[in-house]
């Protein structure tokens, strides 16, 4: 199948949702093979239906769930040479009501969950020419935000780990993060009910005007896997529409 992607086998995580399943079905498209791993089984089968890719359950935050699910992965796909980690979760908490609970939570599954499937699927990266893994970091990396203090520090955590594995991996595996600002995915979609803030914070902060949608990031994305990337790696890319602060 002709396509900028043809040829790989690639792991999407929070492939159920939003970005994650954006970029699972743009890679599709561009004649990839995709394992869409998540915690959401129900819509990862309606995701799998779609696409027509192999759905894996998993909670990433997991280490023996994501070692089988990594496994099960290289044997349908028959191979790995890619990673997106967009499996991710955010809790809006006053840093004195923020809990060990909630840091464990976020921790877990924003920065334990890229570490554990990026290092389960290293030895098969390892056999490929060349491999590349893409973090789904945030823009509350670049400029950590009040309410999400613990959120904040997993991404700016995800963003060095990123780095870091570039450093060590290369040459033969590339690593980048992608720092999305505003987008419009359920993860988001409190902003826009009735009293929510998100035309007002739209209007403050974006230089576009507008939140991005999920397609938006699967391209940049898309642009991070495929071939005509070759010479980017521990790359951090903001997209952000813009940022006005
Ligand atoms: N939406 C935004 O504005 C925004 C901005 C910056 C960064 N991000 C980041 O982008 C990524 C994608 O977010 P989204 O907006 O598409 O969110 P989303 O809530 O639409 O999708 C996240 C997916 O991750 C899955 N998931 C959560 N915990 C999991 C676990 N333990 N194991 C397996 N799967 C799990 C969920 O089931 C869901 O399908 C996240 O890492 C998020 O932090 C989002």
């Amino acid at each position: 199948m002709a396509g900028r992607l043809a040829g790989r086998h690639i792991i999407v995580t929070g492939a159920a949702s939003g970005m994650g399943r954006a970029i699972a079905t743009l890679f599709a498209a561009e004649g990839a093979k995709v394992a869409l791993f998540d915690r959401d089984a129900k819509r990862l089968e309606e995701v799998a239906r779609e696409t027509g890719q192999t759905a894996i359950e998993v909670n990433v935050a997991d280490e023996a769930s994501v070692n089988a699910a990594v496994r099960q992965a290289a044997d349908a796909l028959g191979a790995l040479d890619g990673v997106v980690n967009a499996a991710g979760i955010l809790r809006e908490q006053p840093f004195d009501l923020t809990t060990a609970a909630i840091y464990d939570d976020l921790m877990g599954v924003n920065l334990r969950g890229p570490f554990l499937v990026s290092q389960a699927a290293l030895p098969e990266l390892r056999k490929a020419p060349s491999a590349t893994i893409v973090n789904i970091a945030s823009n509350a990396a670049l400029n950590p935000h009040p309410g999400l203090a613990v959120y904040s520090a997993t991404k700016a955590g995800l963003v060095a780990l990123s780095q870091a594995m570039a450093k060590e991996l290369g040459p033969g595996i590339r690593v980048n993060a992608v720092c999305p600002g505003i987008i419009r995915t359920p993860m988001t979609a409190n902003m826009w009910e009735q009293g929510g803030i998100g035309e007002q914070a739209v209007e403050a902060t974006i230089a576009l005007k507008r939140p991005g949608q999920p397609e938006e990031i699967a391209e940049v994305c898309l642009f991070l896997t495929a071939e005509q990337s070759s010479f980017v790696s521990a790359g951090v890319l903001a997209v952000n529409g813009g940022a006005l602060y």
